[in-house]
This record gives C-alpha cells, sequence and structure tokens, in this order.
C-alpha cells in the first residue's frame, strides 16, 4: 500500500471546497490515514517548494500558502499517489482537464486550490515533514503555552 500527502491550499478552505475534495477521494474509495487543519509556517513553506526557490513567484506562492489554515491528509491505498495526482490535475489551469480537481475549480495563477506528492520520495520526504513522528520524551509545543 502506498501513502501520499495533499494539503487543500488556503484557497480551497476560503471557497468552502474541503468537504467536496474530500468526498471525491472518499468516493473513489481511498482511505484517510491522517488529517489536520492548520496554518503552514513561513520555514515549512520554504522547505515544502525549495525547489522553486529560483522562480520569480516564489516569494507570492509563499505569501499565499501561509495566507490562511490548510487541511492536510495523508490518503492511502495501492497506487494512491499517481491515482491522487491524476485526480487533482495539471498545475497549469488551462491544462487542467475538466473532471479534475483543479480543473473543475482552478483559475490561471499560483492560487490552485490543492497539493498532491508526485512520487515515491516526495510522498515519504512531504508525510514526515507535515506529519512527523510522535516524540513521547518531546515536551509539547502546544501544551507548553
Ligand atoms: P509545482 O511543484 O511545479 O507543481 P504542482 O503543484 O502541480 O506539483 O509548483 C508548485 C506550485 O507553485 C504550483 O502548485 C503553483 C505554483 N506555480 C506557479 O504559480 N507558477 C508556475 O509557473 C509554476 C510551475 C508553479
Amino acid at each position: 500500500m502506498e501513502r501520499t500527502l495533499v494539503i487543500i491550499k488556503p484557497d480551497g478552505v476560503r471557497r468552502h471546497l474541503v468537504g467536496s475534495i474530500i468526498q471525491r477521494f472518499e468516493a473513489k474509495g481511498l482511505a484517510i490515514a491522517e488529517m489536520k487543519f492548520e496554518t503552514m509556517t513561513p520555514e515549512l513553506a520554504k522547505e515544502h517548494y525549495q525547489h522553486l526557490t529560483e522562480r520569480s513567484f516564489f516569494d507570492e506562492l509563499i505569501d499565499y500558502m501561509t495566507s490562511g489554515p490548510v487541511v492536510y491528509l495523508v490518503l492511502v491505498g495501492e497506487e494512491v499517489i499517481d491515482i491522487v495526482r491524476k485526480m487533482v490535475g495539471a498545475t497549469k489551469a488551462a491544462d487542467a482537464v475538466p473532471g479534475t480537481i483543479r480543473g473543475d475549480y482552478a483559475l490561471p495563477g499560483t492560487e490552485n486550490i490543492i497539493h498532491a506528492s508526485d512520487s515515491r520520495d516526495a510522498a515519504v520526504k512531504e508525510i514526515a515533514r507535515f506529519f512527523p513522528p510522535f516524540d513521547i520524551n518531546k515536551p509539547s509545543e502546544k501544551a507548553a503555552k
């Protein structure tokens, strides 16, 4: 069984698309292994998009990704990485086919509703990045406040 990381981005949350998007994954038969609702820190956003550091839209992308809460999901299933990427659709709005999430909801621009891991390597790194393993010896930051 494979696992993949999905992020419903701040525009997906603002536009009240969380339920519709999760419904698509559930209807497809994919299982939700983890889920949380949180605002991404600039540190994590920069790490997540480190492959785009040199691009002109990088600062805009980081501002957008940290502009409000996102929903993080870990989905599980056979060949789930490729299946979810197909359901998400192409990065560029004009290439995103209707029936895909971006094809149905996204217009041109940086705001494109959703992220999904694009390979096994990326999935392993991204799941560890956003769902770090629980360390019983580490004091909880939330409890400390
Ligand atoms: P990328 O990792 O290339 O695509 P994907 O999200 O499909 O895996 O790009 C990350 C995000 O950066 C993308 O979702 C939206 C933004 N982006 C732009 O705004 N303009 C661009 O030309 C590209 C390639 C990405």
